[in-house]
This record gives C-alpha cells, structure tokens and sequence, in this order.
C-alpha cells in the first residue's frame, strides 16, 4: 500500500481508545489532514460521545478540527452502551471541564456529503465506532462513493469476539449499517480484536506516561481507568483498539494482513454482528468481487511505539 498524506473523517464513539486513536491522528500531520470528527452513538449515548470530543480538543487546546455528532441509535434497534467499559460519563477516568467549543451543527451525514463534495481529492473515512453514520451516509448519498479511497475501520473479529463469543460491539452494534458498509464495494481495511488484542499497551509501559507532559499524563489516566476492564478480563495489557487502522494507514508493514471474503450476519441471538471471514481460500476467494483488507498480526513493539512517539509529540506541541 503506498503511504501518503490522507484527507480523512474520523467517525468515532469516544470511548477511551477512540480519543488515543484521535490523539495518534492528532500527532502525525504528515500522515493525516483531518477533515473533521463525527460522533456516533456506541460506547455511551450521542450526547456523551459528542461532548467527551469536544471536552478533549478543548483540553488539549486543538483547534479547527470541526466536529459533528450523527445518528443517537443503531439502524433497527436501540444503542446498548457500554458503561461497564467507559463509565458513565463514557470517558471516565480524566477529570475535565466542561467543553466550550461546540458542534458544526450540521448532522454527521450532511457534514460528510458536504466535505466530501468540496474536497479537491478523495477522503478516506476512518470508522472507530458502529457503522451507523457511514452506513446510512453511503445509503443517502451513493454518488459520493467515487470520492472515498477506503474505510479503514475498527470492528469485527476472525474468530471470536468481545461483546458475544462470536461477535465485535462495533459491529454488533448495527449489524444492518455494516453490512450495508461490507457490501459497498468499497475498498474496505478491517481492524479485528484478534489483531487488536496483539497490539495491547502492557501495564507496565503505560507507567512510564505519568512521567510526561499534559496529554501523557492525559493518557495515563484514560488508561488507568479503562485498564480496569482489561485487567478484570485477565489481560496482561490495555488494548486500544481504535488506534490500530490508524496505524495500518501510517505504517502497513508493521502488520500482517489477509485478503478474505467477509460477510455479516445481520440477526441471531449468538452470533448477532459476527463478522464472517472465509478462509477457505481458493475459488471461494476468486468469486468474491471484493475481499477486504483483514488485519491478521501485528508487530507489537513497532506497534505501540507509534503510540509513545504521539503522545511525547503531542507534550511538546500542547504542553
Ligand atoms: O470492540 C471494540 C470497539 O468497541 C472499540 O471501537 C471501542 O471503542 C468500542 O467502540
Ligand atoms: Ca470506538
């Protein structure tokens, strides 16, 4: 894949590992011109997502990146947050005030067609959260798909899960929105746990972000509290999901990847939002029309150096 400066839409649920991700973006300009942010009900309701953005930028002192809050439920069904994971407020643990900055106003879906229309070059959307917005975006406005290099996505598992034993929350989430996203035709790079999972920030390296600057110690405490999960699951490690098709796009050769069939199961009391990768290889490949980019492994190491080389950049630009 060849690396470049991308115009990208992150379309997110912060979520703790979405505004690592968002930070990641945030310290690789050379990598990433922002077009804008939009929110997406998941991890918390669209209120709380919405404002854990704004809260954050204000925070940080980022400004000029425009931010739009989208769609407040899944497609068919109502949105099941995750509390258990992010609390409450759906970024507990950082103590922050309240956001002075506000929203474009304009619903998710009309920034993007709006964006999208007026850029010189294609965008890439950068899904971190469940496919509601792109997917009702690319239903809305399908003339539009011409102007989009790729959905680089987190979501989706190649054998377990996370929310069901064979099912990803993103994905989960609004099953119906993925698979309107997974049949796009679209080129599509998927982000699973299993990968996520390898790419985890052990606990005795996150320490070492107390020692430094506002936004580490930012971090520090993002990942105190949503550690609390990982270690309650018996992890030796916080995973941060979200940040991992961002890194894909900055530095693909960190990773292994997959060219694989993948469809959705759409309904089913286990298997709900399972993402099905086909590994039978062979002819089952050559029929499908469109294999999607499937991150298998990755390089750990490399992996969350992307993320320590971020924040020490992010210390020395917001102080
Ligand atoms: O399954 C992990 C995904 O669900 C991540 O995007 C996390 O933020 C939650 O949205
Ligand atoms: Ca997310």
């Amino acid at each position: 894949m060849i690396v470049k400066k991308r115009k990208v839409i992150i379309d997110c649920d912060p979520g703790h590992d979405d505004a690592v991700a968002i930070m990641v973006a945030l310290a690789n300009p050379q990598y990433f011109d922002i077009l804008g942010i939009t929110t997406v009900a998941g991890n918390q309701t669209l209120d709380k997502v919405t404002k854990n953005v704004l809260k954050m930028f204000d925070y940080l002192g980022v400004r000029g990146i425009p931010v739009s809050a989208g769609y407040s439920d899944p497609l068919l069904r109502p949105v099941q947050t995750a509390g258990f994971v992010h609390g409450d407020s759906g970024m507990d643990g950082p103590v922050l005030p309240e956001p002075v900055s506000t929203t474009t106003g304009l619903h998710a879906i009309e920034f993007m067609r709006k964006t999208i229309e007026q850029c010189d070059e294609k965008v890439t959307l950068i899904p971190l959260g469940p496919l509601t917005n792109i997917g009702l975006f690319l239903k809305t406005y399908p003339h539009l798909k011409e102007k989009i290099e790729c959905i680089a996505l987190m979501g989706g598992s190649i054998y377990g899960g996370n929310i069901l034993a064979k099912a990803e929350f993103n994905i989960f989430q609004d099953p119906d929105c993925a698979k309107i996203v997974f049949d796009s035709g679209l080129p599509i790079i998927m982000a699973p746990t299993e990968c996520c999972d390898e790419g985890g920030v052990l606990f005795s390296e996150q320490e070492e972000f107390k020692k430094g600057g506002k936004v580490s110690r930012f971090a520090y405490d993002l990942f105190e509290y949503y550690g609390r999960y990982c270690a309650k699951n018996g992890w030796d490690r916080v995973v941060i999901y979200d940040m991992t098709p961002i890194i894909y796009l900055m530095k693909p050769e960190l990773f292994e990847t997959q060219q694989l069939r993948v469809d959705i199961e759409t309904d089913g009391k286990y298997c709900r939002g399972c993402t099905v990768c086909d590994f039978r290889g062979g002819a089952h490949v050559e029929k499908c029309e469109d294999p999607k980019t499937v991150l298998t492994h990755v390089n750990r190491e490399a992996f969350v150096q992307v993320l320590f080389d971020a924040l020490k950049y992010l210390d020395e630009k917001y102080g």
